[in-house]
């Protein structure tokens, strides 16, 4: 029978919750658009779909941003909304157990605002553990995190990339970069704005992404893009290739591969051997860019690098196997061992 237990993962695009026993029940942006900042319009996917389009009057928000919350209050608001949909589908929350997965790299007081936020929902909790996210990444992308000796792991989601190595079922080490697929956007709108005076907008960013990027072969696709003459100041299209769209990209990617030399830089000689023996696995939604594990090996030297196949789903896969099986259940832990261990020796 399905159990009120239920993983968060608060993603700086969109939140992922999974049910005990059921399944995956929510997956939406992670955005709340108000009317004259204090009415709720909408929230998920109804509310990104103002994104962009909206008179002045009304306001679309992201309360996650690089991976930690940038406002409470909007978050709380969202949540509650999610909360309250989900309820009219699965009967009352109150009284149920959450598993929050939170980024390593941050600081107390933004790990402990993950807490406070699920504590403060009109559910009332009964009982919130956290999870550190590279261990739930690493689980849910199948990683045998007890036996691995030294595994890197690089989860490259909207506005951030996570890289951890994980050893003996701990984290060594853990850094969160403002760098992801919205960066990956940025980089493809300066680019076209820089080459042929055109702006265009985010979500055009994204659908060329989407459409163009691939890093695997000489494949080169083309697609026109509509948006606005710099100089003219009109509606104007251009063609745009998968050459530029790659070369945009590895602007953000030429530091992610640059922060992960300073990583192996660092690692103790017999770790760093060990990781170059397991290799590095790629989750979050912008590893499913085409050919990335080749780029990864080709700039890192490591030709053992793997892209999870759970995606967007990584983490929330690993809090489903944390939540399901006993075995894992030592990864989740009360907000006080959170703050009180510490797992970055390096
Ligand atoms: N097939 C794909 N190719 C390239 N990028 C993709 C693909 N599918 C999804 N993405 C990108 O993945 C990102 C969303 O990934 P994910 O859900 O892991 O992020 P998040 O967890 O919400 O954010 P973060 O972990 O950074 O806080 C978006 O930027 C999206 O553009
Ligand atoms: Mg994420």
């Amino acid at each position: 029978m399905a159990q009120k237990v239920f993983g968060i993962d608060f993603g700086s695009d969109s939140t992922k919750i999974y049910r005990k026993g059921q399944g995956v029940v929510y997956n939406q942006k992670s955005v709340i658009a108000f009317k004259n900042h204090t009415k709720i319009l909408a929230i998920g996917d109804e509310a990104f779909e103002m994104y962009g389009k909206t008179p002045e009057s009304i306001n679309v928000t992201f309360p996650i941003a690089h991976g930690v919350i940038n406002s409470f209050a909007n978050m709380l608001s969202l949540l509650n909304c999610m909360f309250l949909d989900l309820e009219r589908v699965f009967g009352k929350f109150r009284g149920s157990e959450y598993y929050v997965a939170v980024p390593s790299d941050i600081t107390e007081v933004e790990k402990k605002a993950f807490y406070d936020l699920v504590d403060g929902t009109l559910v009332r909790p009964k009982r919130i553990r956290l999870v550190e996210k590279p261990i739930a990444d690493a689980i849910g992308a199948g990683v045998d995190i007890v036996k691995s000796q030294g595994t890197m792991v690089v989860n490259i989601g909207s506005e951030t990339t996570e890289i951890s190595i994980i050893s003996l079922g701990g984290i060594l080490f853990s850094k969160l970069l403002p760098i992801g697929g919205r960066t990956f956007n940025e980089n493809i709108i300066n680019m076209i704005r820089r080459k042929y005076n055109l702006l265009i907008g985010e979500k055009t960013a994204e659908s060329l992404k989407l459409e163009l990027a691939n890093f695997s072969s000489k494949r080169d696709d083309s697609m026109n893009a509509f948006g606005r003459d710099l100089v003219t100041g009109l509606p104007r299209e251009s063609l745009v290739t998968t050459e530029l769209v790659n070369d945009a990209i590895s602007e953000s990617m030429q530091s992610i591969f640059e922060n992960i030399r300073v990583i192996l830089d660092r690692t103790p000689p017999e770790i760093a051997a060990d990781v170059y023996h397991n290799g590095i696995c790629l989750t979050g939604g912008s590893a499913n860019l085409p050919g990335l594990s080749f780029l990864f090996s080709t700039n890192l030297g490591n030709n053992k690098v793997t892209v999870s196949d759970f995606g967007v789903m990584t983490v929330t896969n690993g809090l489903a196997k944390i939540m399901e099986d006993r075995y894992y259940d030592r990864y989740a832990v009360s907000l006080k061992q959170a703050l009180a261990e510490d797992k970055f020796p390096l």
